[in-house]
């Protein structure tokens, strides 16, 4: 009788235990429902694009569509840039004339010891510093800096030859229209006094801490600009993925300079950041006078 009531309980409490056991062991296990939102997190970051052969600028177009336009587009940049006028390489008359005028550096108008303070990060593709409170204005349209950032060697061309580093100053419009400036650098004995900061303490690698250091806009466009600067001026795009088009490319004929350790430094930190040149196709490519 005993005998029979424990096989009753057994017969009751193992079903029951099994059931326990079971549940138990499946949540720590229920992987299915905390994975469903994996693949939802991966396509919110940003694909993995760099310059190596794997992932690099061959590849771009068939990393995801999003990338698409870096294949199939047909207003790419960098391209080569000619001093000498010719076929695709024309005077563009109608440029407009830029001088400081065109600029504004409010950094300048606020009188105190934070004025010209800019961030700098390394983003795991470039060196790229924020903060810089500048505008420009280009045929009645103001664009605002957003960002500047390096590439070594340079993207663009002088005459089918690349130069030893280019910085990229990203500006947008109020109504979302891209120009970018874009200056070669060249070697000297010595770093001018805005970069001074920024080349002794720019982070090395993705994983340093951003860096903020003094800089002074207002003086790079005094080297760079000054009464009546000369440029190239097409129609491009964003030279990483995306690859956007629309963007207004406008190129400086005066460089700035960099002492070669510093230029070696940049490029130990990034790496070779360069997107090979693209086609011209059916652009025209407008030199504002000549000699560039
Ligand atoms: C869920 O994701 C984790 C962590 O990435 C992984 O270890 C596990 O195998 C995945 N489970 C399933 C069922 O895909
Ligand atoms: C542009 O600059 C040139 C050379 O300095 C000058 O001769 C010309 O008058 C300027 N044009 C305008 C519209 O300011
Ligand atoms: C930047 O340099 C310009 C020209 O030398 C100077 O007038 C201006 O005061 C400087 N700006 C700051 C914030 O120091």
């Amino acid at each position: 009788m005993l005998l029979g009531f424990l096989l009753l309980i057994f017969l009751i409490a193992f079903p029951a235990l099994v059931v326990a056991v079971v549940a138990f062991t499946r949540i720590p296990g229920d992987d299915c429902a905390l994975n469903v939102t994996t693949p939802v997190t991966q396509t919110a970051h940003a694909i993995h694009w760099d310059y190596s052969p794997e992932h690099g600028p061959e590849h771009w177009a068939s990393l995801t569509p999003d990338y698409a336009t870096c294949g199939s587009g047909k207003l790419q940049s960098p391209i080569n840039l000619r001093t000498s006028v010719g076929p695709k390489y024309e005077l563009g008359r109608t440029l407009k004339n830029i001088s400081m005028n065109n600029f504004q550096d409010v950094s300048t108008l606020v009188k105190n010891s934070f004025s010209n303070l800019v961030t700098v990060v390394h983003n795991g593709h470039t060196v790229q510093t924020s903060g810089v409170k500048g505008y420009f204005q280009y045929d009645s349209t103001w664009f605002e800096l957003l960002q500047f950032h390096f590439h070594t060697p340079s993207e663009h061309q002088l005459d089918d030859n690349l130069q030893q580093a280019e910085i990229h100053f990203v500006h947008k419009s109020q109504s979302n229209n891209y120009l970018v400036i874009g200056v070669f650098v060249e070697t000297a004995d010595e770093n001018p006094e805005y970069f001074k900061e920024l080349l002794a303490d720019f982070p090395k690698s993705e994983e340093e801490a951003a860096a903020i250091v003094h800089f002074n806009y207002t003086q790079l466009l005094q080297d760079v600009v000054g009464d009546n600067a000369n440029y190239w001026m097409y129609s491009g795009s964003f030279t990483t993925p995306n690859c956007q088009e629309g963007v207004t490319w406008i190129v400086m004929n005066k460089k700035v300079k960099m002492t070669a350790k510093d230029i070696g430094a940049l490029r130990n930190a990034m790496g070779k950041n360069n997107r090979p040149i693209q086609p011209l196709n059916e652009r025209t490519v407008h030199m504002k006078s000549l000699p560039i």
